[in-house]
């Protein structure tokens, strides 16, 4: 699939890559990879709207709106996908800056328990803030925060929660795409690393998710190697231990395993999501 050429530079080689995946489609795909995101706004517990389908507290992003937590639409589905209900266990292992968190903790209508993990002091600490900012105290009150390594920590959980969200590290293209620095250095093997990291977090989750529970894996990456390459490679690493479950999402296109949201068909993305059940 990688063209290879040493003289080539990182710009060179990512356009080579990706319209190589994308054939036909990739000119209109990275155009709208350029544009900036259109974002949505996750609104404090005392402004809901009523009005969006996903949640009263999200608010279509106009220049009007100052206010909210500004996030990218298609985001929100991979917490969606994992169907939260009241008097869950729920794990959000990869949460900083923690967008995804504030849906999980409002879908458990203060009921049960949200554990929010992240790497990163600095961004836990970023995570902290946004929680207690747009949670309501009810909503906060069942919510932790943790430093973890999703690589390794949840070995030691097993089977303790009923859902699982790994929004894992990924290539983040369209960020790379709006700045043109850290595209100097693009190499496919980035992508590569990445996906065996992501594989090893799978992994792990797999261990600390009760049988029957849901896990959703999600990624802000367009490359197959973080996204249906990796589900091919876990269904036959982990075989007969989960099933992948197929929901109807309102936008976006199936892929051969999950889901993707990319901005040239549905205007949000990218977000790639792909919904497990563990046996
Ligand atoms: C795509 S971002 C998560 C965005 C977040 N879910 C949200 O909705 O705001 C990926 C996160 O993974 C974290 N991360 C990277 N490696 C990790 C690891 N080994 N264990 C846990 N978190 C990790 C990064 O610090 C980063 O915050």
């Amino acid at each position: 699939m990688v063209m290879k050429n040493k003289n080539n530079s990182g710009p060179e080689l990512f356009e080579t890559f990706y319209s190589t995946i994308y054939q036909d489609r990739w000119p209109t795909l990275r155009a709208a990879l350029e544009r900036p995101v259109k974002h949505v706004a996750w609104l404090l517990p005392s402004e809901p709207n009523r009005q969006h389908p996903l949640s009263p507290r999200i608010e279509i992003h106009s220049e009007a709106i100052e206010r909210g937590y500004f996030l990218d639409l298609a985001s929100l589905y991979a917490p969606w996908a994992l169907d939260v209900q009241p008097n869950e266990t729920v794990l959000d292992l990869c949460a900083a800056p923690g967008g995804k968190s504030l849906f999980l903790a409002h879908a458990l209508k203060g009921e049960g328990e949200l554990l929010c993990s992240d790497i990163s002091k600095m961004r836990v600490q970023r995570l902290q803030r946004v929680l207690k900012e747009f949670l309501s105290p009810e909503e906060f009150r069942i919510t932790k925060v943790e430093t973890r390594d999703a690589k390794l920590w949840p070995l030691s959980q097993k089977a303790r929660f009923d859902k699982i969200l790994l929004d894992a590290p990924c290539s983040s293209e369209r960020h790379l795409l709006q700045d043109l620095n850290h595209l100097k250095d693009w190499k496919s093997s980035r992508s590569k690393r990445l996906s065996k990291e992501q594989g090893t977090m799978l992994c792990s989750a797999l261990e600390a998710l009760r049988p029957q529970g849901r896990l959703v894996y999600s990624t802000c990456s367009i490359s197959p190697y973080e996204n249906d390459e990796l589900m091919s490679w876990f269904e036959k690493k982990r075989q007969a231990q989960f099933r992948f479950l197929r929901l109807d999402f309102p936008i976006g296109e199936r892929t051969a395993f999950g889901h993707h949201f990319l901005p040239d068909q549905c205007d949000y993305g990218p977000l790639y999501v792909c919904v497990i059940e563990k046996s």
